[in-house]
């Protein structure tokens, strides 16, 4: 896996303050009385050639960050610089402008079915994009599907089948397909596997990891469970609420993740290995993820913030939005926090968990808050371990 940019060079996507207010409209005229901030002031880059996974819980403004690099939705504020050293700024093309980035930035849904025409059989879909982007005479555009559909692993006759006669893993390869087809440089990922069956979730990952090295992609990997993450990212941004709160390598941020909710988030996760299961102390957090039409001041996790609470509440949290920021000692490191500090010696970071889990545990009635232990995977062949589910089915979540 590549941390960096493997040329050294700029970034592929550079997201700068990027904001997305969803107007609530009411009354009679329809006028604008609040706002969903759904995306609010979001920062992070992507290295070409590399996979950044996008986590949090739901309704934190993933999928909105993916619409927005496609360009899906105007933003209301920032800027996308697209393409590395030659970049350009998406947010100010439009129409004609727009149109050979439409065909670089591609995107996979969770339910490829809802973006498949039933009436059309799969090898015209899968040569859609070519013929509308102009690629090809027709018998290459031909032979480019076929080639396609090999390398996603379906085979030749299944061109002339509709979408309802496949699988659900079946109808994400056709996806795959669909979007990779047209050489794009980036693709969204959103929640691709998150309808799979656990064995099929890790037979698609293998799929995307094992093309991003025959084709050189690179992707951005939205989903709400770190453990879906972990084995396909290289770096992995945690959002809450609108907002990043963390983005570390991906080795780094499972070994020790640094912001409060990125250590709640990742007590969610069962562990594989029971030697770990230990350490591993469940942190649950209290209350409803706050309305991002209202949005708590200053810190957004400052109402369900355990580390905080341990602090003795201290002012700045509900008062002073705390900056994405590198740490010094932790290099390639960002976390938007006022006191990650507190986190980062040994001691006192296994004291802080170990007090918030055991307030979790009494919360939970004196019952045992340890992350679930998976002991079976489910054998597959290639480098991407299977992604795990908490045996309630929602791995990861809290
Ligand atoms: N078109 C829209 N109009 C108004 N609000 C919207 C719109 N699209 C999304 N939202 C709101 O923006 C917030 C972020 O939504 P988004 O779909 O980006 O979340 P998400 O992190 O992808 O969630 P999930 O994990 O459930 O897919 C939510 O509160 C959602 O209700
Ligand atoms: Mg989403």
């Amino acid at each position: 896996m590549t941390h960096q940019d493997p040329s050294g060079g700029p970034p592929l996507v550079k997201v700068e303050h990027l904001s997305e207010f969803f107007p609530i409209t009411g009354g009679i005229l329809q006028r604008k009385v609040a706002e969903v901030k759904a995306v609010d002031d979001v920062s992070f880059t992507i290295n070409r050639g590399e996979t950044l996974g996008l986590v949090g819980e739901s309704g934190c403004g993933k999928t909105t960050v993916g619409r927005l690099i496609l360009r899906l939705i105007e933003p209301t504020a920032g800027r996308i610089v697209f393409g590395g050293e030659e970049g350009v700024d998406l947010t100010r093309l439009h129409g004609k402008a727009l149109k050979p980035f439409r065909r670089r930035i591609q995107i996979i849904f969770q339910d490829p079915y809802a973006s498949l025409d039933p009436r059309s059989p799969i090898g015209t879909a899968i040569g859609e994009g070519l013929r509308i982007h102009g690629m090809g005479t027709p018998a290459e555009q031909r032979h480019k599907v076929a080639r396609m559909m090999e390398m996603v692993g379906l085979q030749p006759y299944h061109a002339r089948r509709y979408p309802h006669e496949f699988s659900g893993g079946q109808r994400q390869r056709i996806g795959i397909a669909r979007a990779l087809v047209l050489a794009p440089d980036l693709l969204v990922c959103d929640e691709p596997v998150s309808a799979l069956d656990v064995s099929i979730q890790a037979q698609v990952l293998n799929l995307l990891r094992s093309l991003q090295r025959e084709l050189g992609l690179t992707y951005l990997f939205v989903a709400h469970n770190m453990g879906v993450v972990e084995h396909i990212s290289d770096r992995v941004a945690v959002m809450y609420l609108g907002a990043i709160a963390e983005v570390a390598p991906s080795l780094d941020i499972y070994r020790e993740p640094i912001h409060p909710y990125t250590i709640a988030l990742l007590s969610a996760v069962p562990i594989a290995d029971p030697s770990v299961k230990g350490r591993r102390k469940r942190i649950i957090l209290v209350g409803d993820v706050p309305s991002p039409v209202n949005p708590p001041s200053g810190c957004r996790f400052h109402t369900r913030c355990w580390l905080r609470q341990q602090l003795g509440n201290p002012d700045r949290c509900a008062t002073e939005r705390p900056a994405l920021r590198q740490l010094p000692v932790r290099p390639g490191r960002e976390v938007a926090c006022h006191f990650a500090e507190e986190l980062l010696e040994p001691v006192r970071r296994d004291k802080l968990i170990a007090t918030a889990a055991a307030e979790s545990s009494a919360r939970a009635g004196g019952g045992e808050a340890v992350a679930p232990v998976v002991t079976s995977r489910v054998p597959e062949s290639g480098d991407v371990a299977p992604p795990f589910r908490r045996p309630g089915g929602d791995g990861g979540r809290l």
